[in-house]
């Protein structure tokens, strides 16, 4: 299961074809890299970038973040959407206040246990601020893996599930852990998109299972009703 060339195939085709210019990008400043991925979770790119840098511009870290007041920090959210994620990130900024000097540690399950942050967050968080070798499992990363490996069933069932963080956790590089999880974001955003991928401009396409049996437009199967 362990395969370096995986890893070696999406870091290359990262450096080469991934984007390298995204405003939270060439930092390794945890709080702007945590702000980032929670935007991110429910929101496209082009949609969170004027949201990042107002935000940022008026809490420029944590502590003024933690300092503010829940009312303001909703207002600079408005517009984004699913308000949960903002209220947990006041709280989430309090608590690595209180709790953590204000340093976001680079622990992946200590970041897990912070509100508003699931384990695939906690991931790439600590792998682009800390270059910790930590697995990603968000949505895009599964429809890649359930075509890669040709994985059948709904990715959000347990068994489903589980079996993609064993396949997230055996492919992690030895290094370069952050071209990596930047690398498979990117692939799922741009290249295995849902209903059009772009698998003639795929570095994984050799190695493709769905592709190789033509169940690309099958894979990854829907939840059942
Ligand atoms: N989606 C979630 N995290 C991302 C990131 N770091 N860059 C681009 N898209 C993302």
């Amino acid at each position: 299961w362990s395969d370096p060339g995986f890893s070696d195939a999406v870091i290359r085709w990262q450096k080469q074809h991934g984007r390298h210019t995204l405003p939270w990008q060439n930092t390794r400043d945890a709080y702007r890299i945590w702000l980032s991925e929670i935007m991110l979770q429910q929101t496209q790119v082009a949609a969170v970038i004027p949201y990042y840098q107002r935000f940022l511009a008026r809490f420029p870290d944590v502590t003024a973040l933690a300092a503010a007041q829940l009312e303001e920090v909703m207002a600079h959210w408005s517009g984004l959407g699913y308000y949960s994620r903002a209220r947990n990130l006041h709280r989430c900024a309090q608590q690595v206040v209180a709790q953590h000097g204000g340093v976001f540690p680079s622990e992946p399950a200590l970041l897990a246990a912070l509100p508003g942050i699931g384990r695939s967050t906690a991931a790439a968080i600590s792998a682009f601020a800390y270059g910790t070798r930590a697995a990603i499992l968000d949505g895009n990363v599964k429809r890649v893996f359930c075509r890669i490996f040709g994985i059948d069933g709904f990715p959000g069932a347990k068994p489903v599930e589980d079996k993609l963080w064993q396949r997230a956790i055996a492919l992690l590089p030895q290094r370069d852990v952050e071209a990596y999880t930047q690398g498979l974001m990117d692939l799922g955003a741009t290249i295995c998109t849902r209903s059009s991928p772009s698998c003639a401009a795929c570095p994984l396409s050799q190695r493709c299972v769905a592709l190789a049996t033509d169940r690309v437009k099958q894979l990854p199967m829907r939840k059942p009703k």
